[in-house]
């Protein structure tokens, strides 16, 4: 018999990349369905197989603020090209007049200001959130609800053959991207649902699947109300994003610790020092930023006012050395969190 050593089969010796679901489902918690219908679309590109004359996927994500939408997005240019600024970002709010869609396309010729508008969406810019890793553009129209119904017909152009004319008649295509709209339609409906129970925490496990039902479809008539059938056949996945629970909410906390280290490490280079949370400074932000009305959004604010900010303080007043700790406690009753900066020599000492 061949040894598997000997075999033109053999494994590589590196253990292969993660796949994109391992790599997204570690950047947005709790919101796994969403990911899922996501990735195959992804891969139908990456494999060559995505069909011409449209867009190679077109999502709509609806649901809460502060539930991951647009963390999707940022998370998923962050695993295709390596940076979350890779994406192409469209506020529909700015276009929630007629006339306003010109600034999107710009003026035809021969209309006034025709030479000083220069189209926000145009091939070179679909072009420069490309990068060296991947030729795929990601394009996020937020607040899709927002926009006037001109704008909705150019989308529908964009969503039916990839195609978008510019008022000077030049054309964009859509063929290499991956189109994202965010909508909060139905976001008002789903927090009354949730507040009788004051949010999901209260469920029982086994009825979260029914809630999740009725969550999906609150926003779904919401959005058959706004939009016409034409419109919604365009897409190709709808995702409702449910609230988050307190063990979500605890990843996401455990996430944002994370990054602020990271942020220390490279901002400081050798004047790093390191942060450290009790259980208890855990509890006091997880309390503090738990909203089921702003979502993961409260916690962030919580970490910045109640974290980064006194530790800046700290930094700034010299308490924090370089390779020192900051040790994050609470004491259970006051209104902030308790921080001891330890220099290098006491860690060594306590280790
Ligand atoms: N599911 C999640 N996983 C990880 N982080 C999250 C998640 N949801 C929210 N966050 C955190 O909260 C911040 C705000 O979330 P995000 O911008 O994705 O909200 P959104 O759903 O797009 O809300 P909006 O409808 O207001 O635009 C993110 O930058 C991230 O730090
Ligand atoms: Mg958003």
């Amino acid at each position: 018999m061949r040894s598997q050593t000997n075999s033109r089969y053999r494994r590589p010796s590196q253990a292969p990349p993660p796949d994109l679901l391992t790599v997204l489902s570690k950047k947005v918690v709790g919101q796994d369905a969403a990911l899922e219908a996501l990735v195959p679309y992804v891969h139908m590109y990456q494999a060559g197989l995505a069909p011409e004359g449209r867009p190679v996927g077109v999502f709509l994500l609806l649901g809460p603020t502060g539930t991951g939408k647009t963390k999707t997005v940022e998370a998923l240019a962050d695993a295709i090209h390596g940076s979350e600024k890779n994406v192409l970002r469209i506020d529909c709010g700015e276009f929630q007049m007629e006339h306003e869609v010109a600034k999107l396309i710009g003026a035809p010729p021969g209309y006034l200001g025709h030479r000083e508008t220069v189209p926000m969406l145009n091939q070179q810019k679909l072009n420069a959130v490309t990068s060296e890793k991947s030729n795929l553009s990601i394009v996020l129209f937020d607040e899709i609800e927002k926009a006037a119904g001109s704008m909705n017909r150019l989308l529908l152009g964009v969503l039916d053959k990839a195609i978008l004319r510019l008022g000077d008649n030049s054309i964009v295509n859509f063929e290499r991207s991956l189109i994202f709209l965010t909508s909060n339609l139905g976001a008002r409906g789903i927090s009354r649902e949730l507040r009788p129970d004051f949010g999901f925490d209260s469920l029982v496990q086994r009825e979260r699947p029914k809630r999740h039902r009725k969550l999906e479809s609150i926003a779904l008539n919401a959005v058959k109300r706004k939009f016409s059938p034409e419109f919604v056949n365009r897409v190709d996945v709808i995702s409702t994003y449910h609230p988050l629970d307190r063990q979500a909410l605890e990843r996401i906390l455990e996430h944002q610790v994370e990054e602020l280290r990271r942020h220390i490490r490279a901002r400081l280079g050798s004047r790093a020092f390191s942060v450290e949370l009790t259980l208890r400074a855990k509890e006091f932000l997880l309390g503090k930023g738990t909203s089921v009305e702003y979502g993961a959004r409260e916690l962030r604010r919580t970490v910045h006012r109640h974290l980064i900010q006194p530790l800046a303080g700290e930094l700034t007043r010299g308490n924090l050395e370089p390779a020192g700790c900051a040790m994050v406690d609470w004491d259970g009753e006051a209104a902030q969190l308790d921080f001891d900066c330890i220099s290098e020599e006491e860690l060594d000492v306590a280790s």
